[in-house]
Order: structure tokens, then C-alpha cells, then sequence
């Protein structure tokens, strides 16, 4: 079984090196001054790509001759580690192998071939969402530009592969509505390969698909701060939180998670957490009449803490909790900030997001500054602070999303969301959170990988 895995990861750089090609010979159209460099780097790419398959299939052939105890021994390892020695030297060349390769530092390229790997008849879009359908004028456009990596190639998920590589297994995704916007772009590029799905809610998760042909789970539990909260309202003048004048608000419970998650680390392999948006929303938790109030071990903490100490806390113990309650084998994720795109005013000040196309990465600079005006969207580089510093020295990995999306002001909704206001939060689907899951399949498989390659 292990060995059969190896083969169906490494087979596919020889069909790469062919599309890389393709790029090469595009990337030299746009730039005729380097022609002559280029074709020669064409030349080379083109003896590589034949090597390259070469190389694949024999180290193939070993894996499937050798009983999987020897495959350390083998030279398998050998050979693809002088591929990727040889990848190094070319700037275009896919670091598939790499753990290294980031893929969160890189830019938006412009590619009228691309297709999404869903359309907008996937039922599992929220209305809201589906931009195509709703007629937004720049709908197509949004999805006609590629994530490339600076050092690497970021390939569309393949539906079927995970799907046979994470059969008899559940993801969760756990969060506020940005993560059921992840999750719905998840489900949507998966039916692509296996429409066979049972509709559930397993243990307090919002919507839950199940793909019967390979039983994998994939569920969204709503929670918008992790941590359970609710109303508070004084009783008793006595009470130490009325003593400080306090007359309602909301009672937030650091060490305890929110009832539609709180099972949810026994029941999944891998869990996707976020909050973020809501420790920001001033119109909820507004911080004079109605404050986040944090009680821990059931009692109220004073004094008082403003949020962002709250979200320190929550991030903490959720984190924890987490972490006790996984089996060892479980895989846990933070993600990053999903930034908000909102220009001349909030949300609910008439901000808006009519771009036609990414930001500039000087642009995104000045939006996402934290030392710069504080403007509606600066949240982002704010929340990643503490998420940041919060899986430091856990199991939690973090998935940088930030700095790719941030450019990305032309893939709201904006207006055709149908609302009042116009939302320059989430995204359109299909859209950029096709490329968050990318992201996340690649590591998925890799840790998969990884963890085999050591039960050997
Ligand atoms: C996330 O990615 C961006 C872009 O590469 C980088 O600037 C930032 O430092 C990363 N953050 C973390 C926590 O890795
Ligand atoms: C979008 O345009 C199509 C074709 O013009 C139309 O039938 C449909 O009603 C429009 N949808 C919305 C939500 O306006
Ligand atoms: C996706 O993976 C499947 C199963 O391994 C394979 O048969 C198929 O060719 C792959 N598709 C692409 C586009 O790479
Ligand atoms: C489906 O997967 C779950 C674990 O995710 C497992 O408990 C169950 O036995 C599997 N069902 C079948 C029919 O294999």
C-alpha cells in the first residue's frame, strides 16, 4: 500500500515538466529581449522533461519491486533527491518533493486558459457566492489568473487522487464563515471527481458531506470565536462584574469550546480551525455597551480584559483542547487571516471593492500596513499576530493564506451578493479559496507521505 502511494506522487513531476514547458515558451513570448536565453532554457527544460520521465519510471519500477521495509535503502530517495537538485537550477522547475517550497510568497499571472475545477452549478455554493450566477461583471475574469509560487508550481488538486488517498477519513473545517466559504469550495472541486454524497451533520458540524464510494468525511462546524459565548446581563449589584458598573455584554468562556465543535477533535483526521473576523466586529461586541466579557473556570476574569488579551487566551486553551483530544496521527491546521477588501468606509459605511483585477503587491502593502492608516482591513495583519505566536511550540500548523489573497480585491462579491451593503469579505466560488484548498491538499499529501514513509 505504501508503495503503491509512492509511486502515484511521484509519477506525476514527468507530466508537469511538460506543462512547465508550456509556461516557458508563454513566459519567452512575453518577453522578447531574453529570447535568445530563453530558448536555450527551453532546450534544456525539453532534455529535462525527457531525463525526468526516465528517471520517474525506473525509481517507479524499484518501489513496486521492493518489499516496502527497503525502500530507505533502495536509492529511491536517492534519485529524486538529484531531481530535485537538478529542479533547483531552474527558476520555473516545481519543488513537488520539497517541503520547503513556499507556496505563500509569489504572484497572481494572468491565464485565460485556466479553468476552475468546479463551475457554479455546484449546489453547495451559497448564493451569495456564486458570482457567475449572479452576474458580476468581472465573474469570469476573477478566475482567469493562476497562483505561481516563487519558487515552485502550484497545481490544481487532483479530486481523485486525495479522494483515493484519504478514503475512510473525516476533514473538519471549524470556523466562521470564511472557513465554510474554504469548505464549500473543498466539497464543490471534490463531487467534481465523485458525485456520490450522503448530506449529514456528524457531531454538532453546521453541514456535512460524505463521498460513499471512498467514505470521506468533510464536515463545517460554525463557530465564529471558538470559544462558547452568549448574553450576559447584571443580576445581583454585588456581583464583582456589576461592581465595575457593568450592565450587559457578552460572556465569553476561554476554556470552553463551542457545543457545534466541541466533539469535533474526536470524530476527525484533520481539522481546520479559524476565528478572526468577529474579534473585530465592533457592531456586535461593541465595547461600551455591549463588551466581550472572558470568564475562566467558570468565573469572571478581572479586571477586565479587552479582546484582543481574550483572543490570546481563547487561541490558547482551544489549541490545547485540541491537541489532548486528537490521536496522534491527527492533523491540525490554523489559517490564516482571510483579508476584507473594503474601500472608502467599513462594511456598513458604504465601503466597497469594484476592482477589475489583483492589487499590486506595493498596493497591498499600504492596505495591510500595521503601521499605516488604520483603515477597514487592517484586521488581517492584526489577527495573524496572534495566530502566529499562538501554535508556537504545538502541532498546529499554519496555513499562510494572507499574503495571496490580499491581492486579490477584485474576487469579492461586492454588490452581487444581493445585500444591502456590499460584501468585500468572502469569496466568489468558484474563486480564491479553490486555491487555500490547493494549498492544503498538497500538504495533506505530503504529511500522509511523511507519516508513512516512517511507519516503514
Ligand atoms: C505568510 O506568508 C507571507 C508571504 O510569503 C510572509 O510574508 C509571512 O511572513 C508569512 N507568515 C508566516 C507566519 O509564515
Ligand atoms: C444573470 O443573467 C442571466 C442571463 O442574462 C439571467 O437569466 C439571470 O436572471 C441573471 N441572474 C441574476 C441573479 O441577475
Ligand atoms: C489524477 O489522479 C488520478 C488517480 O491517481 C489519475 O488517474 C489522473 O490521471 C490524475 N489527473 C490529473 C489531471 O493529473
Ligand atoms: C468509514 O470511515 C470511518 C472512519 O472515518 C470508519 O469508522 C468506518 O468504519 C468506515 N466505514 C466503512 C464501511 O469502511
Amino acid at each position: 500500500m505504501a508503495a503503491h502511494k509512492l509511486t502515484a506522487i511521484r509519477v506525476m513531476p514527468s507530466k508537469d515538466s511538460g506543462r512547465r514547458q508550456q509556461q516557458l515558451l508563454r513566459l519567452c513570448s512575453a518577453f522578447p529581449p531574453f529570447l535568445f536565453a530563453c530558448v536555450a532554457l527551453w532546450f534544456f527544460a525539453f532534455l529535462f522533461h525527457h531525463s525526468t520521465r526516465q528517471l520517474i519510471q525506473t525509481s517507479e519500477s524499484v518501489i513496486v519491486k521492493q518489499p516496502s521495509d527497503q525502500l530507505k535503502e533502495s536509492g529511491a530517495h536517492e534519485d529524486l533527491g538529484a531531481f530535485n537538485l537538478k529542479q533547483n537550477s531552474t527558476p520555473l522547475e516545481p519543488e513537488r518533493k520539497d517541503p520547503t517550497c513556499d507556496f505563500s510568497k509569489g504572484k497572481w499571472v494572468r491565464d485565460r486558459h485556466r479553468k476552475p475545477a468546479y463551475d457554479e452549478s455546484c449546489g453547495d455554493i451559497f448564493k451569495g457566492w456564486n458570482c457567475l450566477r449572479n452576474n458580476k461583471s468581472n465573474a469570469k475574469d476573477i478566475l482567469a489568473w493562476r497562483w505561481q509560487p516563487l519558487q515552485c508550481d502550484m497545481p490544481q488538486m487532483n479530486a481523485t487522487l486525495f479522494l483515493e488517498f484519504f478514503k475512510n477519513k473525516r476533514i473538519g473545517f471549524v470556523g466562521d464563515s470564511l472557513n465554510r466559504n474554504m469548505y464549500v469550495s473543498f466539497v464543490c472541486s471534490l463531487k467534481e471527481a465523485s458525485h456520490k454524497v450522503r448530506k449529514w451533520r456528524p457531531v454538532g458540524a453546521d453541514k456535512a458531506l460524505t463521498f460513499l464510494d471512498y467514505n470521506l468525511t468533510v464536515a463545517y462546524h460554525r463557530t465564529n470565536l471558538l470559544a462558547r459565548y452568549g448574553q450576559w446581563k447584571a443580576k445581583e449589584a454585588a456581583g464583582p462584574l456589576e461592581k465595575l458598573g457593568l450592565l450587559r455584554g457578552y460572556r465569553v468562556d476561554v476554556d470552553v469550546p463551542q457545543s457545534t465543535w466541541a466533539e469535533a477533535p474526536l470524530f476527525h483526521d484533520v481539522l481546520i480551525l479559524n476565528t478572526g473576523h468577529w474579534w473585530w466586529a465592533p457592531e456586535k461586541f461593541d465595547p461600551v455597551k455591549t463588551p466581550m466579557i472572558f470568564f475562566e473556570k467558570g468565573e469572571p476574569i478581572i479586571p477586565t480584559k479587552p479582546p484582543e488579551e481574550g483572543l490570546d487566551m481563547v487561541l490558547k486553551s482551544m489549541i490545547a483542547y485540541v491537541e489532548q483530544r486528537m490521536p496522534a496521527e491527527g492533523l491540525m491546521f490554523l489559517r490564516m487571516q482571510s483579508p476584507r477588501h473594503f474601500e472608502g468606509g467599513d462594511w456598513n459605511e458604504g465601503g466597497s471593492c469594484h476592482r477589475s483585477k489583483p492589487l499590486t503587491e506595493e498596493e497591498a502593502k499600504t492596505w495591510f500596513a500595521l503601521s499605516g492608516k488604520p483603515g477597514p482591513n487592517v484586521e488581517m495583519s492584526k489577527a495573524n499576530l496572534h495566530l502566529e505566536k499562538a501554535i508556537q511550540g504545538t502541532k498546529f500548523e499554519l496555513l499562510n493564506i494572507s499574503y495571496l489573497s490580499s491581492l486579490r480585491a477584485d474576487a469579492h462579491p461586492s454588490l452581487s451578493a444581493g445585500k444591502l451593503h456590499e460584501d468585500c469579505m468572502h469569496w466568489c466560488l468558484p474563486g480564491v479559496t479553490d486555491i487555500w484548498n490547493d494549498m492544503l491538499v498538497r500538504r495533506l499529501l505530503q504529511l500522509q507521505q511523511e507519516a508513512s514513509d516512517n511507519k516503514i
